[in-house]
This record gives structure tokens, C-alpha cells and sequence, in this order.
């Protein structure tokens, strides 16, 4: 049994699956769906909210060691109590945002190669199966079920507080009670009965994804066309209104502010990860899945310090602690109208964010359940809409029903933690790959290997240490419930499982030199 836990499939064996009559998912995505796929999650709210927060830092309002760093709590001990608050990093956010996007792109670079050699939906999780063995995929697989749900919940909750204040601006109010959750983040009764909207933009994305990746990438468009106006808008009409006084000093807290800027922010650009789930439905994945990738990541970048150089602009970096600091600045300066673009900007980026994680995570499910280690009706394809329906229908439920009840917006910290996990395995990837199946077909090579690898996994550890020692305990709880399934269930329902003679992986001497097209 141990060693079917390091069991590792082939890649052929893997492309073949996707081929396998009844499992096949309709081709249709080109890299300008892609790049907006990427576009349409990674541009959420984070770049509304989280610029002010990382510019204008937190305060020491932490008492709980729970609550420190991990790292600091390693380096400090219970000193790193004290540290729990953040040094914000001014006008220098706009560096924390470039540091962020390079590292970033070193992931990027790596999802790319191994995303045109296997462009099959599950991503990081089917990526491991290959080249780290079964235990860590279902691992792998469970984490990022954790990225986009935790992220998904956490956003459905936000967006009924947008729509909320949009249908009061035309003099609407919908019962309170429909409009959060019933619990708080400690449990407590919050008041209300249901987030309603949250349900049903979750099971209305749901039925869109239902219908057909063609149809769902071409709302997608539509919302990261408005979400990137939004923001040009904003751009433009606030550049006017910039003091350079504002920028001085421009790294008020040094290094520290804009390290811990740039651990904030990093939640901005979790997403693009997501486009390599859609590889399965893509006319050419292995010229346009890299391009996907790496074409979001660099848009998003420029917008992304654009803005934090024009907000810190307008308005005093040390102003801007607050709950909607770039709408605030635009009433600050008087352009309430721009104020509107920016909150139909941000509705939109929720809602498309919601669509690509759903999209991501129900192929997901998808892979995992095709490979035997989840339930098998999970992988069944639309004989029509030749999308995999159940497993989207799932994905709606798993996040639609907790974000109804639970109030999870402190858990959004898992989000950061599991996408930094796989960003680890993705990168370790490349070099195992590197090594076992040199000669395979890559679509993209992954440039200067194994510096960029190596990086991007250092990178991510610093990333994932400075998070809070609670997220990581949650994180722990999570993958030991994800143990418990796989060896009460899926240990036994996988391929290796049900027939432990059967051979996924030919001899590598084979694999390497086996052309796949
Ligand atoms: N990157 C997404 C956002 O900023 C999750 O909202």
C-alpha cells in the first residue's frame, strides 16, 4: 500500500484520459479568452481595498500570538506578538506591487512550462500526480479546492454588500435580513437569516459554467472589458489631482513597509493559476496556456502600480486606513462620479473572479474524480454542452450554500497560503520533470531552470512564513480532513488502488522519448 502513495501516472497515460470517449471537453478557448481569464480572476476587489490597507498598514490591534507571523514567531518567539501589527508602505506600495508581480511571474513561468507539456484540466494537482506521486497530488488537489472556495465564499460575501449600497444609490433597500450571512467569523448570530445575493450570483455563475465553456469565456470578456474601463477611468480622471508632495518619503517605513506591503497585496494577484485549469478546453494549449499566463500577469501588473502611484498620489498614504480607500479619495477630491466607476468596476471583478474560480475549481473536482480518487459521477461530461456538469453543480453548492451562513472573510488568508502550496509544487515540478523526462515536448521551456524554479520556491516560503501562525494551523486542520478522505475513500477508488499491477508509469526511458501531440 505505502508504495502506491508515491505512485506516479504517466504523462501519456494522463493525455489519454482526457481523450477517452465520454471524458472529452469541448476545445474552444483561444490565448485572448485565456489572457481574460486570467484578467477576469486575478483583478477582483483586492486592488480597491487592499492598496490602501498595504499602503496605509495595520495597527497593533493583535493580541494573540495566534495572530504574529509564523516566521516572526520562529525568529522572535512570543516577542513577535508586538509585530503582529503592519508598517505600512506608503507611496513604496507601488514597489511592493512590482516585487510581488516578479515573484509572481517566476511561478508563472513555471506553470507555463508544465501546463504546455500537460495540458490536462486538473493543473497543479495532475502536474504532481506525474511527477511527485499520488499521496502529494491528492494533497495538491485538495489545497486548491481550498484556494478557490475559501476565496469564492469570502467574495460572495463582499458582493452582497456592493450590491447592497449600489440599489441604495437608486433609492432601493432590500430586507437586511437577506443580505448577510447568519454567522459572524466567531459564530455568533449575526441577525440576518441568508446572504442572498451571494447564493444566487454563485448558483447563476454556476448554471452559465453549466451551459458552456464558450458561453462562460465570452461573459468574461464582457465583465474584465467594464472591470479594465473602470479602471482606466479612474486612472485618468485622478491623475490630474496628484500632489508629487504625497510621494515623499516615498518608502516612509524602509524595506519592512514594503516587504509587508507585498505580503498583502499578494492575495491581489492569486488567480492566474487558474487559466492552466482551462488547458483541457483550449484549441492550441501548448503555444497558448503560456501566453494566457504570462500575458494576464503583466497586464494586471501595470494596472496594478498604476494605480497605487496614482492613489498615493491624490491622497496622503497615512489617509487611506479604511474600508474603501479608493472611493473615499475619489470623494476626497470631489470626483464622486469616478466613484461609480470604480464600485461598477469592483462588482465586476468579484463577479468575474467568482466565474473563473468556479470554473477552475470544478475542474478540479473534475481531474481528481477521472483519476478515481473522488467520487466517479464528478467526472461526467454534458452530452450536449460537453461541459462537466456535475462537477460544476458541486463546485456551486461547496461555495454558494457556506456563503449563504458563514461570515469567512478572516479565512481568506487560506486562499494565500494554498495557492503559495501549490506554487511550491509546481516549481519543484519543473525540476523533477526537468530531470525524469528531459526529452518530452514542451510547448514552453521555463527560462534559466533551475535558477527560476529555485526562486520561485524561495520566494513563496518567505511569503508563506510571514503569513499568521493561525492560518497555517487552519491550513493543517484542512489537509489532515483531506488525509482522512483519501484513506478511508480514495486510496481505495484509485486506479493504482483498485488494480495495484496495473501500470500507469511506463519506464521514463519510454515516457521520455514518447512524442505526444
Ligand atoms: N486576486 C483576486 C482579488 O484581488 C482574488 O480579488
Amino acid at each position: 500500500m505505502s508504495s502506491q502513495l508515491l505512485k506516479k501516472k504517466s504523462i501519456d497515460h494522463l493525455l489519454a484520459e482526457a481523450e477517452a470517449p465520454g471524458h472529452q471537453l469541448r476545445k474552444s478557448l483561444g490565448p485572448w479568452s485565456l489572457t481574460a481569464l486570467g484578467i477576469g480572476a486575478i483583478i477582483g476587489t483586492g486592488i480597491f481595498i487592499l492598496t490602501g490597507t498595504a499602503a496605509a498598514g495595520e495597527a497593533l490591534q493583535f493580541h494573540s500570538i495566534l495572530k504574529a507571523p509564523l516566521l516572526g514567531v520562529l525568529l522572535h518567539g512570543s516577542h513577535a506578538v508586538g509585530t503582529a501589527g503592519r508598517p505600512g508602505a506608503g507611496p513604496s506600495i507601488a514597489l511592493s506591487f512590482l516585487l510581488v508581480a516578479i515573484a509572481c511571474a517566476l511561478a508563472g513561468l513555471c506553470y507555463a512550462e508544465l501546463a504546455s507539456m500537460i495540458p490536462i484540466a486538473g493543473s497543479a494537482y495532475t502536474y504532481t500526480y506525474a511527477t511527485l506521486g499520488e499521496i502529494v497530488a491528492w494533497i495538491i488537489g485538495w489545497d486548491l479546492i481550498l484556494e478557490y472556495a475559501v476565496s469564492n465564499m469570502a467574495v460572495a460575501v463582499g458582493f452582497s454588500a456592493y450590491v447592497d449600497s449600489l440599489l441604495q444609490g437608486f433609492g432601493l433597500k432590500l430586507p437586511q435580513q437577506l443580505m448577510n450571512p447568519l454567522l459572524n467569523d466567531s459564530l455568533h448570530r449575526t441577525g440576518a437569516w441568508f446572504n442572498l445575493p451571494g447564493f444566487l450570483i454563485v448558483m447563476f455563475l454556476t448554471v452559465l459554467l453549466v451551459i458552456g465553456i464558450r458561453e462562460s469565456a465570452g461573459a468574461n470578456n464582457l465583465l474584465v472589458s467594464i472591470k479594465i474601463i473602470a479602471i482606466f477611468i479612474f486612472i485618468t480622471a485622478a491623475a490630474r489631482y496628484i500632489h508629487v508632495s504625497n510621494w515623499k518619503p516615498f518608502m516612509p517605513n524602509g524595506w519592512q513597509g514594503v516587504l509587508t506591503g507585498g505580503a498583502i497585496v499578494f492575495f491581489t494577484y492569486i488567480g492566474f493559476d487558474s487559466v492552466s485549469t482551462a488547458a483541457e478546453e483550449c484549441k492550441n494549449p501548448r503555444r497558448d496556456v503560456p501566453f494566457g499566463i504570462i500575458a494576464s500577469l503583466i497586464v494586471c501588473a501595470v494596472l496594478y502600480i498604476s494605480v497605487a502611484l496614482v492613489l498615493t498620489g491624490i491622497q496622503h498614504w497615512d489617509t487611506l486606513r479604511n474600508a474603501a480607500p479608493v472611493a473615499n479619495a475619489l470623494v476626497a477630491i470631489g470626483l464622486p462620479r469616478v466613484k461609480q466607476w470604480v464600485t461598477v468596476g469592483a462588482l465586476m471583478g468579484m463577479i468575474s473572479s467568482l466565474l473563473v474560480f468556479q470554473l477552475g475549481q470544478a475542474r478540479v473536482w473534475f481531474a481528481m474524480s477521472r483519476d478515481g480518487l473522488l467520487p466517479r459521477v464528478f467526472s461526467s461530461v454534458h452530452a450536449r454542452f460537453r461541459t462537466p456538469h456535475v462537477s460544476t453543480w458541486v463546485a456551486g453548492f461547496f461555495v454558494a450554500i457556506p456563503a449563504g451562513i458563514f461570515d469567512i472573510g478572516t479565512l481568506a488568508d487560506l486562499s494565500n497560503i494554498g495557492t503559495l502550496f501549490a506554487f511550491v509544487l509546481v516549481s519543484l515540478g519543473v525540476l523533477v520533470l526537468r530531470r525524469t523526462q528531459p526529452e518530452r515536448r514542451r510547448g514552453f521551456r521555463t527560462p534559466a531552470v533551475p535558477a527560476v524554479p529555485i526562486l520561485s520556491i524561495l520566494c513563496c516560503m518567505v511569503l508563506m512564513a510571514s503569513l499568521p501562525v493561525e492560518t497555517w494551523l487552519r491550513f493543517v486542520v484542512w489537509l489532515i480532513v483531506g488525509l482522512v478522505i483519501y484513506f478511508v475513500y480514495s486510496q481505495h477508488h484509485s486506479e493504482f488502488g483498485r488494480d495495484p499491477h496495473v501500470v500507469l508509469a511506463p519506464p521514463e526511458a519510454v515516457t521520455s522519448h514518447r512524442e505526444t501531440t
